[in-house]
């Protein structure tokens, strides 16, 4: 099973390079199944209904979500319906939408988790660790791919490290920006801290650097602002897993940026 994760998509930059890039790399690496974390999609934050159809159409798979799952209001609306979206397992009380979802990709059995982390989050949700124990003890073993989306790589390690060996894959998002430690780990885990971003490279994070600078350094009231004439960046992984074992076989990040058109 091989396995194309997308980094956070972010705005419009995002979107559209998802859609550009998206034959060629399914040309270049015949991916069974296509995740990307969505959750920055519609405007940097949030993910609107035309958005959600505009990436599905585009080819992807499955769509994660993340801190930003319900920043557009819209997304309770069709969650329920969205058998594909898969929002944070780990939010506090009742929420629409699942956390954990089963795939039939030919055949095989693939789940796809989603986590919020907790440190430095500004939303305390439950316990990332004790909410994804409790559904390892629900749910049968198979290709199980893990979007653990949190601002520190030591958290995600730890979590990655705890669950070495019971899941297929854990991926960080959520930071935006793509970490150089993609490995194998003892148990046969893939694990990378950060997938990075998929949007517009020369801002911060994904948005126009003087508005970020404007309103985080000298305190304007204004909103943070996405450039409408950005490049456009790609940020993913690569995953080939073991349809028999459900062990992982090599993870390879890929970061480019798109020729303008
Ligand atoms: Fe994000
Ligand atoms: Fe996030």
């Amino acid at each position: 099973m091989r396995i194309l994760f997308f980094g956070d998509i972010v705005g419009e930059a995002g979107r559209k390079a998802i859609s550009l890039a998206l034959p060629s790399l399914k040309e270049k690496y015949k991916p069974d199944f296509v995740i990307a974390n969505a959750e920055n999609a519609t405007h940097g934050k949030g993910l609107s209904y035309a958005h959600y159809n505009y990436l599905i159409q585009a080819g992807c798979d499955c769509l994660t979500l993340g801190n930003h799952w319900r920043s557009k209001a819209s997304i309770d609306d069709y969650i329920d319906d969205a058998s594909d979206l898969v929002r944070p397992l780990n939010v506090k009380g009742d929420a629409k939408g699942k956390g954990s979802v089963s795939f039939d990709v030919g055949g095989i059995e693939v789940r796809v988790t989603n986590l919020l982390g907790t440190m430095l989050m500004r939303d305390q949700e439950d316990s990332p660790f004790e909410r994804f124990n409790d559904l390892l003890g629900k749910t049968k073993p198979c290709i199980h791919i893990v979007d653990f989306h949190a601002e520190t790589t030591s958290e995600k390690a730890m979590f990655a490290h705890m669950f070495d060996g019971s899941v297929s894959v854990i991926v960080g998002t959520h930071t935006h920006v793509q970490t150089n430690d993609a490995k194998i780990l003892e148990n046969g885990t893939a694990f990378i801290s950060d997938l990075g971003m998929c949007g517009d490279p020369d801002g911060v994070i994904g948005f126009e650097k003087n508005s970020v600078i404007n309103h985080m350094v000298f305190g304007e009231k204004t909103h943070f602002e996405l450039n409408p004439k950005a490049r456009k960046m790609i940020n993913a992984a690569v995953i080939d897993v073991d349809d028999m074992t459900y062990s992982a076989k090599s993870i390879t990040a890929i970061n480019f940026i798109l020729e303008d058109k």
